[in-house]
Formats: structure tokens, C-alpha cells, sequence
């Protein structure tokens, strides 16, 4: 009923649509068929950055569109994705230094350290914090600090001296998941005992086995043997 309804503006338009709904489902609802700026739709993908406003505040709001639900007199503007720069590299011919992030990243180092990068995030991240690491030549405490970033993009859309503080992140995690990270032996193991071949035979069995097998051993599976 409409009473139950409340308006929000898409694009400049208004629109009532049930309190309950998601930004994204609200769209939707409002006859929007999303073809960009959706993708996972459970918050990780980071393809829906979307920014509002709400009536009588001129703050400006960032938010993930598919986790997010509307208010009442919410200004709605999806921000289609758009490129920040973004280095070229070979991982495996990089060298997990300091230099090597001013190198690919010269901008770096012109971080105002305004924290405009930091409101913006819709994952609640200190992007400023991590960006005064990335600063220091910090690697390990970058992609510590940046490892719930799902690439919005956001942060980069807001800086007023052109940084791109996702890419940057990102280089850093593959830094620190290529040449600084503990290696982790089991995984090593597993590893070869792939490539020996040591599951070849159970992996086909489970190919040839039907749907509702399949879910009974989904079940039944032994998650962590003891
Ligand atoms: S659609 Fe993937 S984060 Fe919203």
C-alpha cells in the first residue's frame, strides 16, 4: 500500500518503494534493469559504489548499493566504475621493496593525507592510514590494513590529488602474497601430492556420480577430520 511506502530519487527522480529494500532491489523495484554497477550483489565484488544524499543534510554518503537499504528521501546517484591509474607490471619480476611501490606509483608520495579516501570507503577501511604505510614503504602493513578492500573504487573517486589508493593496496597484498608472507608447508604438500596424481582417482569417481549423490556426500562430508 502506498502509505507504506517511502520516496527516494534515482537519479533525480521520484520513486516510492517498500522501507525494507536494498538500494539495489529498490532500482529495481523502480523499474531499473541493472546491467552495470551490480555484480555479486552480497558485498564483495564492489561494482554497486553508489552515493547519496538525504533531505535537510549536506553531507555527502557512500555506500555499496546491494548492502544498503533505502531511507526515506535518500538522493540517489549510482558512480558507474570509472579507471584510476593502475600500473603495469610483471608480479614475478617485482621486488617487494619501498622503492619499488614509488616506482610503479610515483603519485604515492603526493598523498595530502586529507582522509577524504577514508570516509569515502564503504568497507569502513582507514584508506588514509593505509596509504601513510604505503608512504613509509610499508608493504606488509598495507595489504594488512587493506585486506577487506573489494575494489570500489570509491576512495579513488574522492581524492583531490588523483591517488589511487585500491590499485596501490592491491599491489601491495600481491607483494606481500608473492615474496613476504610465511610459507605455509602444508599447502606446499598438498601441492605435490596433486601433481602426483593422489586424487586423480577419487575426482573422477565423484564425476561420475549423480546430482542427488552428490549433495548426500555434500552432507555427510567430513569438514575438519579429526
Ligand atoms: S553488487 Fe557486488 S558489492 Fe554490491
Amino acid at each position: 500500500m502506498s502509505e507504506e511506502l517511502v520516496p527516494v530519487f534515482i537519479m533525480g527522480k521520484r520513486y516510492d518503494v517498500p522501507p525494507s529494500l536494498t538500494i539495489m532491489k529498490a532500482m529495481e523495484y523502480a523499474g531499473y534493469q541493472l546491467i552495470r554497477g551490480v555484480g555479486c550483489r552480497g558485498g564483495f565484488c564492489g561494482a554497486c559504489g553508489t552515493v547519496y544524499r538525504l533531505r535537510d543534510d549536506d553531507t555527502l554518503y557512500f555506500c555499496l548499493a546491494c548492502q544498503t537499504v533505502v531511507q526515506p528521501h535518500m538522493y540517489l546517484v549510482q558512480i558507474p566504475f570509472f579507471p584510476a591509474q593502475r600500473a603495469e607490471y610483471d608480479l614475478s619480476k617485482l621486488v617487494p621493496r619501498p622503492e619499488q611501490l614509488f616506482s610503479l606509483y610515483p603519485e604515492l608520495l603526493r598523498c595530502l593525507g586529507c582522509g577524504t579516501c577514508t570516509k569515502a570507503c564503504p568497507q569502513d577501511l582507514d584508506v588514509k592510514g593505509y596509504m601513510a604505510a604505503a608512504m613509509r614503504g610499508d608493504i606488509a602493513r598495507v595489504a594488512d590494513m587493506s585486506f577487506d578492500c573489494i575494489m570500489c573504487g570509491l576512495c579513488a573517486a574522492r581524492c583531490p590529488v588523483g591517488e589511487a589508493q585500491y590499485n596501490i593496496a592491491i599491489l601491495c597484498r600481491r607483494l606481500y602474497g608473492r615474496y613476504l608472507a610465511p610459507r605455509s608447508q602444508h599447502l606446499e604438500d598438498r601441492l605435490a601430492e596433486i601433481k602426483a596424481g593422489k586424487f586423480d582417482k577419487p575426482l573422477e569417481e565423484l564425476k561420475s556420480l549423480g546430482v542427488e549423490e552428490l549433495k548426500e556426500r555434500y552432507k555427510a562430508r567430513d569438514i575438519e577430520p579429526r
